[in-house]
């Protein structure tokens, strides 16, 4: 049993999506994936550092044979957006003609995607679609269509399941949300 709650740094987090769930809604976002992929060799970029448990559970279902390799960009400090995304880590493939599927673990404002996404297109991609493991609808700042959400959350920060604050609380297998300070 995950605990109830959690401290981390300076925060309390409380258990919102325990681990049963997040593979039930990972397994019903893979069958699409399977569905339009079937056949095909895309590229799967995972995004660093968030996406790295959503990406090695996700790719364990896959039933077609995607090449995966790993890219990095910053957007965050504490639980805040900058606003800026920078490249910390580029793509080593070459995307030129290829499907590229962009591996993030959650959307928030869509500033992260909405700066990448012509980045992969600049290098010559046939087609980019995004895969997230959620996305926080309410918080969404830009025009940004993101093809697959395994499930979507409220508009409050989470750590858990590859999330972090301020590095830490990425390895435990439930998602936790911040418990309000008064
Ligand atoms: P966006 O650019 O605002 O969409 O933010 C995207 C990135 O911010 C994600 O890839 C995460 O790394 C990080 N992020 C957004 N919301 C949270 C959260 O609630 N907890 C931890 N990281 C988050
Ligand atoms: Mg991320």
């Amino acid at each position: 049993m995950a605990e109830t709650t959690i401290h981390i740094l300076d925060r309390d987090f409380r258990l919102s999506i325990p681990e049963e769930v997040i593979q039930q809604k990972i397994k019903a976002l893979v069958t699409r994936i399977n569905d339009d992929y079937a056949g095909l060799n895309p590229v799967m970029v995972s995004i660093l550092n968030g996406a790295f448990m959503f990406t090695a559970d996700l790719v364990r279902y896959l039933e077609f044979q995607p090449e995966i390799i790993f890219a990095r960009f910053s957007s965050y400090d504490g639980m805040d957006t900058t606003g800026e995304v920078r490249e910390l880590m580029g793509v080593t493939a070459d995307l030129r003609g290829r499907d590229v599927i962009i591996v993030e673990d959650i959307v928030d404002t869509g500033l992260t995607m909405y700066n990448v996404l012509p980045k992969f297109k600049h290098l010559g991609a046939k087609s980019v679609k995004i895969a997230c493991m959620l996305q926080k609808p309410e918080k969404l700042r830009v025009d940004l269509k993101v093809d697959y959400c395994a499930h979507e959350i409220p508009n409050d920060f989470i750590v858990g399941y590859g999330l972090d604050y301020n590095g830490f609380g990425r390895n435990y297998r439930d998602i936790y949300t911040a418990v309000e300070t008064q």
